[in-house]
């Protein structure tokens, strides 16, 4: 299978499955007490996000999706001018393929012609070595450097990775070789408190909780194999509203959170729960695809300009101010706290 191949194939998966499921997921379980006083003045509300010597316009990015084919080329240049547009970070997909075969340098360079000035995440997966890594960087002259971890993926694809003992060590090199912020990310099954601890340990600058909810890989490669299927898998990981109660308050490393974000209420409640800023893929992408480039530029404005909204409701004059806001949580996520003895 080439690899392109099977981009396109994550690509088409996960905007089915936009369609195919229930789009309840734990975030319904927090919820805002409502204060009716709290409110405070629009134009008291700055999006401006800071973390880990990072600084974004907004606590909002695209999180890392695609590249590699020709298909999955006009994506990333459709991403990186909305991110243009709206003022967002954004990153690339996995640079695996690049790093295995030069000539689709364009699907990926295509970020940085369009988006000059932006603020480009370059994603890798933990097998990277250092010298590969800098090449992925060199390449969009990136702004800071993704690392996916991705081993319930792996394990059900046919083709996947079954040697996961090395990844730890390699992220800890990668992060001591380069002079960019490192950004450790999970692709949808999250990351337990003890692994951002683990990060923290070895100079990550923000750990990404990727949590279950949304995109749902274990359903995506299941659907890509024709034999033994692990369909068992596919409930497995911690939400992102988990993943945040968790691992949100940890000193020493700012949590971003992603996975399962359908909305700007998604992205309230996860600055509420301690995250310094907030990504979006499926949601973006099933947008791009189905509706074109300038229905996602709306899209992404809309949400910044509703998060401000719900914001001055709040009375949170900056993302990190969210943290302090009242919030209730119930259901299922409430059994997790408990089980995990969070306060
Ligand atoms: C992804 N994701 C992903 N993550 C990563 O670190 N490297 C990658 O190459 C990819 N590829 C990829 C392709 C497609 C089509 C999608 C939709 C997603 C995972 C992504 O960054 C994110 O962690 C999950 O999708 C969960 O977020 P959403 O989709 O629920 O918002």
């Amino acid at each position: 299978m080439m690899i392109g191949n099977r981009k396109d194939d994550h690509v088409r998966l996960a905007v089915e499955q936009l369609h195919g499921k229930d789009a309840s997921n734990e975030f319904d379980d927090v919820t805002f007490v409502h204060h009716a006083l709290a409110g405070i003045d629009r134009s008291d509300v700055s999006l401006n996000t800071t973390f880990g010597g990072i600084h974004w316009r907004a606590p909002l990015y695209i999180n890392a999706m695609t590249g590699g084919s020709a298909g999955t080329g006009r994506i990333n240049r459709d991403l990186a001018i909305a991110a243009r547009e709206t003022g967002v970070a954004v990153a690339t997909g996995s640079l695996s393929a690049y790093l295995a075969d030069e000539s689709v340098a364009d699907t990926y360079r295509v970020m940085r012609e369009e988006n000059p000035d932006g603020f480009i995440m370059a994603n890798i997966n933990a097998t990277t070595s250092v010298d590969n890594a800098r090449r992925a960087i060199d390449l969009l002259r990136a702004d800071a450097l993704q690392i996916h971890l991705n081993v319930i993926q792996e394990t059900v694809m046919p083709e996947g990775d079954r040697s996961f003992s090395t990844w730890f060590r390699q992220i800890e090199r990668i992060t001591a070789a380069v002079d960019i912020p490192v950004i450790v990310k999970e692709v949808g099954f999250g990351l337990s408190r003890e692994t951002v601890l683990s990060l923290r340990q070895v100079g990550v600058a923000a750990a990404d909780v990727g949590g279950r909810g949304g995109t749902n890989f274990a359903i995506i490669e299941n659907g890509r194999r024709d034999t033994a299927d692990y369909s068992f898998l596919d409930g497995w990981g911690q939400s992102t509203a988990a993943c945040l109660l968790d691992c949100g308050r940890i000193p020493d490393i700012p949590v971003l959170a992603s996975g399962g974000i359908r909305h700007p209420l998604d992205i309230v409640r996860s600055l509420a729960l301690g995250a310094a800023a907030v990504g979006a893929s499926g949601r973006l992408l099933g947008t791009l695809v189905e509706q074109g480039p300038a229905a996602l530029v709306a899209r992404l404005n809309t949400w910044l300009d509703q998060l401000a909204a719900v914001m001055t409701v709040l009375g949170a004059r900056t993302p990190a101010e969210c943290a302090h806001c009242d919030v209730l949580v119930t259901g299922n996520l409430r059994s997790f706290c408990e089980a995990r003895e969070i306060d």
